[in-house]
């Protein structure tokens, strides 16, 4: 059995990680194609290092542009790969314009298309990541969810063939990487000491393309009573420097280059809280039993909000630094998003052609 799987984006990548060593052990033959879509080193290459994956096999390219441009050179370079190859299936991961443009290109070619992460939800059509998940699940043949509220989202739209309930695999990874990121040096080297600093990361289009949204969340980070480590996006940066925004004379908001998977994992399990926009970071706070304050009006990951350990704040300055504020209930519930072994039960299913 053959997939091609497609990937081009940093969380496609975490998400592959564990997927990829699971397919081989089940005996799947798996043609990884990055489609270009991230490129720098710190938003790219470096999982693949860190996580000890191996190189895709092609590399398509494609680079950064507009939503139209991006997904139709994406899917007239794919269409050549994946009609040559031939695969059993196509596995997409997660809701970015790589996952929408392997998706369209194999339901054409009449291949199916085995999506992980199916069924999230937002329920807010301007974003584009929605339209992504929406277009991909009605294609799959076999969709992958995280949690329960992803197969309900899927019942409630007519979609129950193909339909499988396996956890998330960012917590098969988060749980795998934790004890090698637990002995980096990365707080050191950011002069932080636990517990003692807040972590932030924003990279949504609703809050990096009006530069007043932005800075209005810059405003809160500054704000806020502890130092912010804050790795900033590409796309954020870009923002920042085009709109003019400068720091405060008196601030302790330190904004540094994106950091790798293992390095991430350490800031976010040793923060006081995480603020982000991320729909990863907002799990992996939660999977770490740090409180999270998410920079925005809803979030697909709706388990994350019981006991107040994640916290809807918009880019309202004072919402933001009133959920900092507040102290989570109860544990942090992670058994709604599996036992940590999402990604050998997703390598068994296709195994089985389900
Ligand atoms: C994409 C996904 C988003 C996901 C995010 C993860 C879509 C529509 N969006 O958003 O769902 O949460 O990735 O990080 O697919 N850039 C660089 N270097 C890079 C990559 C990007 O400089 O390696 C800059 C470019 O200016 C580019 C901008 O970032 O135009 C945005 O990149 P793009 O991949 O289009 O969207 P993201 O915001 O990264
Ligand atoms: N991440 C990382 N370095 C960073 C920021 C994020 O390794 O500087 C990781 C993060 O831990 C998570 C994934 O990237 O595993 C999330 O990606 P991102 O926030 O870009 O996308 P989203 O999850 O919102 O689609």
């Amino acid at each position: 059995m053959k997939t091609v799987t497609v990937v081009g984006a940093r969380p496609q990548f975490v998400k592959a990680a564990l997927v990829s060593e699971a397919l081989r052990q089940v005996g799947i033959e798996e043609l990884v194609v990055h489609t270009g879509q991230h490129y720098d080193d710190n938003m790219s290459a470096v999982f693949f290092s860190q996580l000890r994956m191996a190189p895709p096999a092609l590399n398509l390219e494609v680079g950064s542009g507009p939503h139209g441009h991006q997904t139709g050179v994406m899917m007239s370079r794919l269409e050549p790969v994946i009609a040559e190859r031939k695969p059993d299936w196509v596995l997409v991961y997660g809701d970015t314009n790589s996952t929408l443009a392997g998706a369209l290109v194999a339901a054409k070619l009449h291949i199916p298309v085995a999506h992980v992460e199916a069924g999230l939800r937002s329920f807010n059509r301007a974003m584009p990541e929605e339209i992504n998940r929406i277009v991909t699940d009605v294609l799959a043949a076999s969709l992958l969810c995280p949690t329960q509220t992803a197969v309900d989202h899927l019942s409630r739209e007519g979609i129950t063939a193909g339909v499988h309930l396996v956890g998330d695999v960012m917590l098969d990874l988060l749980l795998a990487a934790l004890p090698e990121a637990s002995r980096g040096r990365v707080l050191a080297d950011l002069d932080v000491a636990p517990g003692r600093y807040y972590l932030a990361t924003i990279h949504r289009a609703e809050n990096t393309d009006d530069p007043e949204r932005l800075h209005r969340l810059m405003e809160a980070l500054e704000q806020a009573p502890l130092p912010v480590i804050f790795p900033v996006h590409p796309r954020t940066r870009t923002t920042l420097q085009s709109s003019g925004w400068t720091p405060c004379a008196e601030n302790r908001l330190r904004l540094i280059d994106p950091v790798g998977y293992l390095e991430m994992v350490q800031l976010e399990a040793n923060a006081h809280a995480v603020l982000t926009d991320s729909g990863g970071v907002q799990k992996e706070a939660f999977f770490l039993g740090r409180p999270c304050v998410t920079l925005r009006h809803e979030t697909e990951w709706v388990e994350t909000l019981e006991g107040g350990w994640n916290v809807l704040a918009g880019s309202d300055p004072e919402r933001i630094l009133a959920a900092l504020g507040r102290q989570p209930e109860g544990e942090a519930r992670r058994d709604a998003f599996g036992d940590g072994h999402a990604a050998s039960a997703i390598a068994s299913i296709l195994a089985r052609g389900a």
